[in-house]
C-alpha cells in the first residue's frame, strides 16, 4: 500500500497497476488517514439567544458523533454490522441474530472479547479487534445508517423506537454507557469519535435543557 506512489516512477506501469488494484481492494487503510475531530463545548452555544435555534445547533454538534462511523457501524439499517471509516459491510459476513448478538456458531463474542485486543502480526492490515463485554448490534428501530440527522433526532426522542427510554434515562446511556464509550476508545488503527464522551454527555444535557429540539 504505502509504496504505491514511488512504485509508479521507479518500477513501471505494471507495478503501478498492481498498486491501483491493491488500493481498490483495501480501501480501509486509505480511509483511516483523517485525524480525530474536535467537539465544541456547550459554552460555544451560549450566545444563541433563541432557545429553539440553540437547541437545534447543539444537536447538530452532537451529530458529529452520532453520524461518525464509530457509531453508525453498530447502528446499521440492515442485518449486518458495518466496518471502517467507509462503513462497508463487516468482514467476515455476520448476521445480527437473536438480540443482535450474532448467530449460533458466529456470535459477536466469538471474536469481540471484553476489551479491544491488539493484533500483533506485523503485516496485518487490522491493528486491533474491537471489544466490550456487551458487544452486540443495535436493533433496527435504532438504525442510523443513511438517515438524516433530523430523522435520527426524532427517532432518539421516540420511546417506541429508542428502547422505551425517557430523555432523562438516555442521559446515562449517552454519557456513561460503555458501548457508546467504545466510540472514543476504539483500539489501535481506528479514529475515535470527535471530542470525548464527557463532552458529548454535556452537549446532550444542554440539548435536553433547551427543549430537545430537532434540527430541520
Ligand atoms: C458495539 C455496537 C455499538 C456501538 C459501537 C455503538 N452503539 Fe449505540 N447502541 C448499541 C446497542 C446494542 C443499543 C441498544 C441498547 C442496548 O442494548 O444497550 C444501542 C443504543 C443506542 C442509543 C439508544 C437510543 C436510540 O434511539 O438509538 C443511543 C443514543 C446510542 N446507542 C448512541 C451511540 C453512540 C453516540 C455511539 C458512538 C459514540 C454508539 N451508540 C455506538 C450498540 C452500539
Ligand atoms: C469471525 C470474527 C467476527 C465475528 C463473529 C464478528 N466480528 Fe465484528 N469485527 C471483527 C474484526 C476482526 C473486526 C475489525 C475489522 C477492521 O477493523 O477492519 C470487526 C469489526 C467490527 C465493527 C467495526 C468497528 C468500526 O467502527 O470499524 C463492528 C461494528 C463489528 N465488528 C460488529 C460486530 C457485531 C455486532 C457482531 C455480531 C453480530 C460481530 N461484529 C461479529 C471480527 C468479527
Amino acid at each position: 500500500m504505502k509504496t504505491q506512489p514511488k512504485a509508479r516512477t521507479h518500477l513501471g506501469i505494471k507495478t503501478f497497476l498492481f498498486g491501483v488494484l491493491v488500493s481498490c481492494a483495501t480501501p480501509y487503510a486509505v480511509a483511516e488517514t483523517p485525524a480525530k475531530q474536535d467537539l465544541q463545548p456547550v459554552s460555544a452555544f451560549a450566545d444563541i439567544k433563541n432557545e429553539v435555534t440553540r437547541s437545534q445547533s447543539i444537536f447538530v454538534e452532537m451529530g458529529k458523533v452520532i453520524q461518525h462511523p464509530r457509531c453508525v457501524n453498530c447502528h446499521p439499517k440492515g442485518d449486518s454490522p458495518l466496518q471502517g471509516m467507509l462503513m462497508q459491510p463487516h468482514q467476515p459476513p455476520v448476521m445480527r441474530g437473536p438480540g443482535g448478538t450474532g448467530m449460533p456458531g458466529m456470535q459477536c463474542k466469538t471474536c469481540h472479547l471484553s476489551e479491544n485486543v491488539d493484533v500483533v502480526a506485523q503485516a496485518a492490515d487490522i491493528k486491533s479487534i474491537p471489544g466490550d463485554p456487551a458487544w452486540h448490534l443495535a436493533p433496527t428501530s435504532m438504525a442510523w445508517e443513511g438517515k438524516s440527522l433530523s430523522d435520527i433526532c426524532a427517532q432518539i426522542k421516540d420511546k417506541k423506537r429508542n428502547g422505551g427510554k425517557t430523555l432523562q434515562e438516555l442521559k446515562h446511556h449517552m454519557s456513561k454507557d460503555t458501548l457508546v464509550g467504545w466510540g472514543w476508545e476504539p483500539g489501535e488503527g481506528r479514529i475515535p469519535a470527535p471530542g470525548s464522551q464527557e463532552a458529548f454527555g454535556q452537549l446532550y444535557v444542554a440539548w435536553v435543557a433547551s427543549g430537545a429540539h430537532c434540527p430541520k
